[in-house]
């Protein structure tokens, strides 16, 4: 069974290329799941319903979320009835939303956990334990799991990879926005990346108009993260294989999509 996720959609520019994307994706590689995370979506922090049911609308199967779920206050509105959205499992007992979500593909389900990192985040509850508690429950229905890990560190992404290896499908690392090149298996099946990259304007910093990113290194001073509203785009995405029976990863491949990369079809 294939797995597609697409690595963190920021602003118009990431959203536009989901939807002239993902269908072409989908088309090529045939996943069984797409999975994309969109807590950038909305101007680069946070989500609202319409981009939510958009993204479902492309080919999206399950969208997960992060530090900026919580950004668009409309997410208290609906993140109760999204039921194919889920934001880092971690956040305190009572938090709207839920942090792991079943989805079906001819007859074979997919648990899809997100988690968030607390190196350099706020504090919230230990992804480790959380990542324990939710392999519990999910194995009693598939052996299939997949985990979007958002955090800072590299160390704390590769530390979740190493401790969830031959319990997982994969672990994939967002957050910090550009793709890392260790994507492998580890030796007990789990496949692994640091981080999956941004899915958005190619030409900004981490997906941010660089003038004002550029200003704030020069100057300390605060600016507003604007996303440009031109320019040329890039979208950032992993493919892994996984046998359904055993759970376990064979393959998982990097898929940047940019100028410098072009996608062939
Ligand atoms: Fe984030």
């Amino acid at each position: 069974m294939r797995i597609l996720f697409v690595g963190d959609v920021v602003g118009a520019p990431g959203r536009d290329m989901i939807h002239s994307y993902l269908p072409r994706l989908k088309r090529k590689y045939s996943p069984a799941i797409t999975i994309v995370n969109g807590e950038n979506a909305a101007s680069g922090k946070g989500i609202n319903e319409k981009i939510y049911r958009s993204f479902l609308e492309s080919g999206a199967n399950v969208v997960t979320l992060g530090n900026h779920a919580w950004d668009k206050k409309d997410i208290f509105d609906f993140i109760d009835d999204a039921k194919n959205m889920i934001r880092p499992a971690n956040f305190p007992e009572g938090t709207p939303g839920k942090g792991l979500t079943f989805f079906s593909y001819n007859g074979q389900e997919i648990a899809v956990i997100n988690l968030q990192g607390r190196t350099f985040l706020p504090p919230i509850d230990c992804p480790f334990k959380k990542a324990d508690e939710l392999i519990e429950l999910a194995k009693k229905r598939t052996s299939v799991i997949f985990v979007d890990f958002h955090a800072e560190a590299t160390s704390e992404k590769q530390a979740m990879g190493w401790y969830l290896d031959g319990r997982v499908s994969a672990v994939v690392g967002t957050h910090t926005h550009v793709q890392t090149a260790d994507n492998r298996i580890f030796p007990k099946g789990t496949a692994y990346i640091s981080d999956v990259g941004m899915t958005g304007p190619y030409d900004g910093i981490l997906g941010v108009e660089r003038e004002v990113v550029i200003k704030r290194f020069l100057t300390s001073l605060p600016v507003r993260f604007d996303i440009p509203t031109g320019g040329r785009t890039q979208l950032s995405s992993v493919i892994i294989d996984v046998d359904v029976k055993t759970g376990k990863a064979s393959k998982i491949e990097r898929l940047l999509i940019n100028d410098d990369h072009p996608f062939f079809e």
